[in-house]
């Protein structure tokens, strides 16, 4: 969906939605809010007059006032003035996008503005969100809300390069996340590790990055016998993606190019293997590569990034199913460091195949590492669904990203990493369990177990099965997968590169 800057005034916009900022309590209107109330000799104030709208974030009415070319107007409120930041203009600019494409409209124009002039920061944002909410998984549906025709951004100065650049950024970074979402909602079928790979070569063309994809006799040669034993079961073989991408500027300090890795669980459909879902816990088993297209979705943002270190992307990928060959409780594996595993449960999948990850990461010797997977129901019995669970023994790192996570609208909360959660994971048969004899902590045994082929580095996981699909719309957030993580990795690498 393109986003277009154009300077005008709200009111002299001719479209099928004119989508109006308008901020809490303030008793007085400014910005495009205030624009509208004169052009419209009242209209805004009459409303709010009402107590029936009040500006509250996110909150809308929908009206027809006199005095404006569009056909209609959506109030969007942007919560108290000292409130607003990009994120939350974000989400409205997402709210109104929606509505528009509800509405069945052909354009959206939206003014978003409180201030005289419209900044880079909210620009962009605006255009993300517009972008994020405009958001559906139509492939498969035939009665799908037709795609809005335009969206544009008004300003009421002049749509200056720096502003037309955020812009263009924004809903870059926005169509990003939405192939990230693409991805993540396809079902099992129509996108199995080979195609999941395939797409991620195309996106890595895309943006000058290069893909390596390593096939079963590759993996073979490597001793990447977890993701193997993962694919198995399927007729589907799996793969293994390597994506690097060159620093585009030069890294601050000389010498070494330093190197971030990033490593997405790539299970394109997890029925548990023969310890088998039960049916309810199956039936979105099609996400399980949310934590890849997370991956994937910072890769399709690159352009929008200018990164003076090297990043690579790991996504091991399988589809975990049954069939005479497939893992079996009690069989032993042996992962790419080395480390023998006894698979005592088959549904702890993706932490076999990040072991394996974690495993080639090494290789590169990485400043820092980070991993998403959704990978235990446990996180969400311990924290809901209001945010991801962290884990992380630097204190620092656990910062970095939370801040990150924070600014954007993707929630993280730390979550233990002791040594007592290993004690859980180690057997007698071999060096360690895929997974405790315990229910108990599961999302914490289950970090733990990553830890031990993470050792060395500078390392996070995140447990995103709490978050990574959405039940109802909200925001930016649209039903379904969400690719959870996409725009949390972009944030912190800006962040990382400013440093
Ligand atoms: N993919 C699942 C985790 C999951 C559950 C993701 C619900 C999204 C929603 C993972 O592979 C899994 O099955 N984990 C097990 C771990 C257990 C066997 C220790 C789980 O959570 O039950
Ligand atoms: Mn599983
Ligand atoms: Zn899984």
């Amino acid at each position: 969906m393109d986003v277009f800057l154009r300077k005008s005034n709200p009111a002299a916009r001719a479209t099928g939605v004119l989508a109006v900022g308008v901020a809490e309590g303030s008793g007085k209107l400014s910005g495009a809010a205030q624009s509208l109330d004169r052009s419209t000799r009242g209209a805004v104030s009459a409303v709010l007059a009402t107590g029936d709208f009040k500006g509250k974030h996110l909150e809308t009415a929908l009206i027809y006032p006199e005095g404006v070319k569009a056909k209609r107007v959506l109030l969007v409120g942007l919560g108290p003035q000292k409130t607003i930041t990009p994120q939350r203009v974000l989400a409205v600019a997402a709210t109104a996008a929606r509505r528009a494409r509800e509405l069945g409209a052909e354009t959206l124009a939206m003014a978003l503005h409180t201030g005289a002039t419209l900044d880079v920061a909210t620009a962009s944002a605006a255009a993300e969100g517009a972008v994020l909410g405009h958001y559906r998984h139509t492939a498969y549906k035939s009665d799908a809300k037709p795609p809005l025709d335009r969206i544009e951004l008004l300003s009421p100065g002049a749509a200056t390069p720096r502003l037309a650049t955020a812009v263009a950024s924004g809903e870059l970074r926005g169509e990003a996340t939405c192939l990230a979402r693409d991805l993540a909602n396809t079902p099992g079928q129509d996108l199995v590790p080979e195609q999941l790979a395939e797409r991620a070569v195309e996106i890595a063309r895309t943006v000058g990055a290069t893909a390596q994809v390593l096939d079963v006799p590759a993996m073979e040669r490597l001793g990447m016998g977890c993701v193997l034993a993962v694919g198995r079961g399927s007729a589907h073989a799996p793969r293994f993606v390597v994506l690097e991408a060159a620093p585009t500027s030069k890294p601050r300090r000389g010498g070494r190019v330093p190197t971030v890795v990033v490593i997405g669980k790539g299970v394109t459909f997890d029925t548990g293997g023969y310890s088998l879902k039960p049916r309810e816990g199956m039936s979105k088993m099609k996400y399980d590569m949310s934590g890849a297209a997370a991956v994937l979705g910072l890769f399709a943002s690159l352009p929008t990034l200018d990164l003076p270190f090297k990043l690579v992307g790991l996504i091991p990928s399988a589809e975990n199913m049954v069939n005479s060959r497939a893992l079996k409780p009690g069989d032993v594996v042996r992962a790419l460091d080395g480390t023998t595993i006894e698979v005592t449960n088959t549904d702890a999948e993706g932490r076999l195949l990040l072991a394996d990850a974690l495993g080639y990461a090494k290789r590169y010797k990485p400043d820092a590492v980070v991993n998403l997977a959704t990978l235990t129901g446990a996180i969400s019995v311990a924290l809901g669904r209001a945010c991801a669970g962290l884990f992380t023994r630097d204190d620092a790192f656990a910062a970095e990203l939370t801040q990150a996570g924070e600014s954007v609208g993707e929630r993280l909360w730390r979550m233990p990493l002791w040594d007592d959660y290993l004690v859980e994971m180690k057997g007698d048969t071999a060096d360690l369990l895929n997974s405790s004899e315990r229910r108990e902590g599961a999302a914490c045994t289950a970090a733990a177990f990553l830890e031990h082929f993470a050792k060395g580095m500078r390392w996070a996981h995140l447990d995103i099965a709490s978050t990574a699909w959405t039940y109802a719309d909200r925001g930016e957030y649209t039903r379904g997968a969400n690719a959870f993580g996409s725009r949390l990795l972009v944030k912190w690498l800006e962040g990382v590169a400013a440093r």
